[in-house]
């Protein structure tokens, strides 16, 4: 394999204002100044796994625009390949964002570019898709190029899916991955009328029902649960003080991704990928507060 790690996703430019509270409808707030950060699930996963040393290309669309060069320059600093970034057909996606004194955060995505990433977009980087051992997506682009990326994969390739922003998966695709990722409002989404009770461990199970090889339920400050054949397991965060949790869950699943990849047991990859996703909530916005190694171990 020429890649640990193929990102196919959303990059976005992400506008953010730090807030006491957030408007209601029909109300003005006022805020703090305004910071641009690159962002965009995609993006930030490829990011967070280069960060982590693997080998990571990313196959995404960006528009032809100021945002668009921003996010391709952060993703070579970080040392990702964007041989597979497509240019133009619509502006770069764009995350409107509210982080509030607790570090959690509100977005609305127009996704712009993301939404042009097609079918024919995978197809033609095939070769890109089969020389990844690893090949993580979400749901900010359109779920055919999710279904067309499936159709792509090499036979042995392993395929992860945060399904954020959720919405119902086809079998083909549910079948496939290994895990599916969710935290809480995302199972609840995807589990819809079955998704009974407050615990997670029923959720993983449920969802586990459902296809996925494995399930993980991110929890927050309180790790994560990882589901396989084998049962439920916890898998405990260490306590830090949150500043910023936006994309925090993109670099767990990069983190988790990337440690799969590397042949580590689902429940030993989630543990390092929950003190990946804990670093980087200490720090303001995504790309930016993701941890080396180094950094991690130091954590
Ligand atoms: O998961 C965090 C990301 O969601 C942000 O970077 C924003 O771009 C949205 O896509
Ligand atoms: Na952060």
């Amino acid at each position: 394999y020429d890649y640990d790690l193929l990102v196919v996703g959303s990059a976005n430019a992400d506008l953010v204002i730090g807030v006491e509270r957030r408007p209601a409808a029909g109300e003005t707030v006022l805020g703090g100044d305004l910071a641009v950060h690159p962002g965009g699930k995609g993006g930030n996963q490829a990011v967070a796994a280069a960060r982590l040393g693997a080998r990571t290309a990313l196959l995404a669309r960006v528009g032809d625009d100021a945002h668009g060069r921003l996010l391709l320059d952060a993703q070579r600093a970080a040392g990702v390949d964007t041989a597979g970034v497509r240019v133009g057909g619509a502006p770069t996606g764009v995350a409107l964002i509210t982080v509030d004194p607790s570090g959690d955060n509100s977005i609305v995505v127009s996704p712009g570019a993301n939404a042009r990433l097609t079918p024919a977009d995978v197809r033609s980087a095939a070769g890109l898709v089969r020389a990844a051992r690893v090949v993580s997506a979400q749901l900010e682009i359109p779920l055919e190029t999710v279904v067309e990326v499936v159709r792509t994969l090499s036979p042995d390739g392993r395929f992860v899916l945060n399904p954020s922003p959720p919405r119902p998966l086809p079998d083909e695709v549910l079948a496939l991955c290994d895990p599916l990722i969710v935290n809480e409002h995302e199972a609840r989404v995807l589990l819809g009328g079955a998704c009974e009770g407050d615990d997670p461990a029923d959720w993983a199970r449920l969802l586990l029902a459902r296809g996925p090889r494995s399930v993980v339920v991110t929890l927050g400050a309180a790790g994560a649960l990882v589901c396989d054949g084998s049962g439920v397991n916890r898998v405990p965060a260490p306590k830090v003080d949150a500043v910023d949790t936006t994309g925090a869950g993109d670099a767990f699943t990069a983190a988790l991704a990337v440690g799969l990849g590397s042949g580590a047991p689902l429940a030993d990859a989630a543990a390092h990928a929950v003190r990946v996703g804990a670093a980087a909530v200490t720090r303001r916005g995504a790309q930016e507060s993701y941890p080396t190694l180094a950094e991690v171990e130091s954590l």
